[in-house]
């Protein structure tokens, strides 16, 4: 039996692995830990809350003596820390917060962990850093992709601090000891997503009948993975990773933007013309006023340093961990599309600010 600390368990990835985490280690105890900034949702934690063997805790992973109570009290054995300022746009016009969180508040989390848990001659634990592919920079089209051995090379914000985050991690390991581990995975999407990010986005503006905002030429590509597989990934880590080892994670599965956008339109176009309660609760729909949603694609100014293509080459985690993508792209996609139509009291809430108000509707 485990027992976890979840750091960002109110946000996208985190949420999706907490639910994942219930579902196949039900005899784990999971603290989750999250400072519910504008991603954190504890609507995304639906179901968990009531049950006996999770605790939630609304907190900062910078404030290394609540997170060292935590350690202590609960007894844990394990940190899985996805808390992080994660969008890069964000990062481009304001990257204090990334610094403080993903930088100083990782260190913060490594400063408790190791006081508490290499104290008095230490006790069996794991410190699993969850990071990402665009710390390895943009590659060309041709080059081959990511591989653990990849030169750190971050052209944003975001991926500076979470490369700067690695770094500490790997420090902490080579010169304290402590029992770490580090993945780095690609592009996400699933449910839960924050719809700032791209594939939600795209999804929730065709059914507004808004504009399909395309950075640039379009052609900047990413490697998608279906969140649960990432999730499977980071189990795997914990279960067969080897302490001080990087692991990368991804879904041998790159798409052009633009690409992406007309396959988001056509499925969601198929999905609404094939479904008369969907017309009614989306009468602006182009395909229910008689257009396409391609239609809304607007080729727009491009991100700043916006990197053109990342790729993942997860060959080491499949060789040592058994890891291997299970959700094709295909399943993946229109389960995704349909979970954002089926739940749309929790992307209102999102976009209007009030899920709080859900929460207490839920769970008063
Ligand atoms: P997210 O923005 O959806 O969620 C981040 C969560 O962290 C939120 O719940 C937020 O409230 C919480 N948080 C932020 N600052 C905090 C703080 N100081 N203390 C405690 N909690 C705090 O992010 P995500 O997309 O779920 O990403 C999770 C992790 O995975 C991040 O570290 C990100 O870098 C990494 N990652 C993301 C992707 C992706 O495609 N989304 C891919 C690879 C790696
Ligand atoms: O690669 C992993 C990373 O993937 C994670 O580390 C980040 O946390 C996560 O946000 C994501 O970063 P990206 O910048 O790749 O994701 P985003 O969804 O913001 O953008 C995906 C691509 O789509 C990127 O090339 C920019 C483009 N884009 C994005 C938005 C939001 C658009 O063209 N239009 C848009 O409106």
């Amino acid at each position: 039996m485990h027992k976890l600390l979840v750091t960002g368990g109110a946000g996208f990835i985190g949420a999706n692995f907490v639910h994942y985490w219930l579902a196949h280690h039900p005899q784990d105890r999971l603290v989750v830990l999250d400072a519910l900034t504008y991603a954190g949702n504890m609507a995304s934690l639906a179901g968990c809350l009531e049950q006996d063997n999770f605790r939630f805790v609304h907190g900062d992973i910078g404030d290394q003596d609540l997170v060292e109570t935590l350690l202590v009290d609960e007894g844990l054995d394990t940190v899985v820390n996805f808390a992080a300022e994660s969008h890069v746009d964000r990062s481009i016009h304001g990257p204090d917060p990334f610094v403080t969180t993903n930088v100083v508040g990782t260190h913060s989390l490594l400063k408790a962990a190791k006081k508490v848990w290499l104290a008095r001659g230490g006790r069996s634990h794991r410190f699993h850093h969850v990071s990402t592919d665009e710390v390895y920079g943009s590659l060309t089209s041709e080059a081959p992709p990511f591989t653990e051995a990849s030169p750190y090379a971050p052209n944003s914000p975001y991926s500076a601090s979470k490369a700067a985050s690695d770094h500490l991690v790997r420090a902490y390991h080579h010169t304290y000891g402590l029992e770490v581990t580090t993945s780095n995975c690609s592009n996400n999407y699933g449910p839960y997503q924050f719809p700032e990010k791209l594939i939600p986005l795209i999804i929730l503006n065709i059914l507004e009948a808004k504009h399909l905002p395309i950075y640039g030429d379009g052609l900047n590509i990413r490697d998608w993975l279906y969140v649960e597989d990432h999730c499977r990934g980071i189990d795997l880590v914990l279960e067969k990773g080897r302490v001080g080892e990087v692991y990368n994670i991804g879904g041998n599965n790159e798409w052009k933007n633009i690409d992406i956008v007309r396959l988001v339109c056509q499925l969601v176009d198929e999905a609404v013309s094939a479904d008369g309660k969907l017309q009614e609760r989306f009468p602006v729909a182009p395909v229910v006023t008689g257009g396409k949603a391609e239609n809304l694609i607007t080729f727009v100014k491009d991100r700043p340093g916006h990197d053109r293509r990342y790729a993942i080459d997860a060959g080491k985690s499949g060789k040592e961990l058994g890891y291997e993508p299970l959700e094709s792209f295909e399943t993946g996609i229109r389960k995704t599309i349909a979970w954002y139509l089926a739940n749309e009291e929790w992307w209102r809430a999102v976009m209007n600010g009030s899920y709080r108000e859900w929460i207490v509707r839920h769970y008063a």
